[in-house]
């Protein structure tokens, strides 16, 4: 579930938004980023340019909350389309770099052949993994699934959009995993749906985007058949699963608008964290 739909007013704090104008204008200027992406997608019913620009407002957030520098090795979980790398490629130097990783094998081949042909910096990988929704002939658990990567490689991860499609015994290899990769004071910038007492009360009084009104163990989906459609979970769980791996959540947590709540951020929730 992406990000809704852009609202330039609310959307940035200050840094943010000059930032944001940079980009914007470099955007005019730098011809074929879309042709990075697929024309064969309507990802989330947003078109290449859509994508380009959401793309170019997380790297807004990447840089101005979580202070991302472009020489930083970046790894991007759930990479997707590369709709995160298109905007990366702007903005990592050539001592920066970048993994993305996915368990869609036809995103991954795109990837490959658009993005690293041009930019052979950023490179992408395959993970045979089973989800109902995304990969269900995947042949790997997510929980069992060891990451190709060295301890303390990363500077910066980033979950855009998955840990909102993945179930608790999952994210909780995945955040390990995390605290395995990032190098020590190295960021971790995920996105979730959190459950609290203010938007459990929107979810129960109808006001919230989703129902999830389906209840599991610290976790809510909107789909009994194939949970991973949407995951929310409970926001003291996740706080105390960071807790446990040595990741320090940077407070304030940045809550998004799918619950309509009031707030100046995006869709979703965000959780910027550093490795102790
Ligand atoms: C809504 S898309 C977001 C894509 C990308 N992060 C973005 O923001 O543009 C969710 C992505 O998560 C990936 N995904 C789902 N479960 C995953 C898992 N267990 N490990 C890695 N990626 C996963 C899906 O294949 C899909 O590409």
């Amino acid at each position: 579930m992406y990000f809704a739909k852009l609202n330039f007013r609310n959307r940035f704090s200050k840094g943010g938004t000059l930032y944001f104008a940079k980009l914007n204008f470099r955007n005019r200027f730098s011809k074929g980023r879309k042709e990075l992406l697929p024309p064969w997608i309507k990802w989330d019913s947003k078109d290449g340019q859509e994508l380009i620009e959401t793309g170019d407002q997380e790297l807004a957030y990447f840089v101005t909350i979580c202070g991302l520098q472009p020489n930083a090795r970046v790894l991007d979980i759930g990479c997707g389309i590369g709709r995160i790398a298109v905007a990366l490629t702007h903005y990592l130097t050539s001592e920066g770099g970048y993994d993305g990783i996915d368990i869609i094998p036809g995103a991954i081949k795109w990837c490959t052949r658009k993005i690293t042909r041009q930019y052979p910096r950023f490179c992408f990988h395959f993970a045979d993994i089973y989800s109902k929704a995304y990969n269900p002939k995947g042949r790997v658990k997510a929980s069992d699934y060891a990451f190709p990567f060295d301890k303390d490689l990363f500077d910066f991860v980033i979950l855009s959009s998955v840990f909102t499609h993945m179930l608790p015994e999952d994210l909780e290899h995945y955040i390990s995993e995390v605290a395995r990769m990032l190098r020590p004071g190295g960021t971790c910038f995920a996105t979730y749906f959190l459950l609290n007492p203010e938007t459990l009360e929107h979810i129960e009084t109808g006001k919230s985007t989703l129902g999830f009104q389906f209840k599991g163990d610290q976790y809510r989906t909107i789909s009994h058949e194939v949970p991973e459609s949407a995951v929310a979970y409970n926001e003291d769980y996740v706080i105390n699963l960071y807790a446990q791996n040595g990741l320090t959540i940077a407070t304030p947590i940045r809550y998004g608008t799918w619950s309509l709540r009031a707030t100046d951020y995006e869709y979703q929730d965000f959780v910027v964290a550093h490795k102790v």
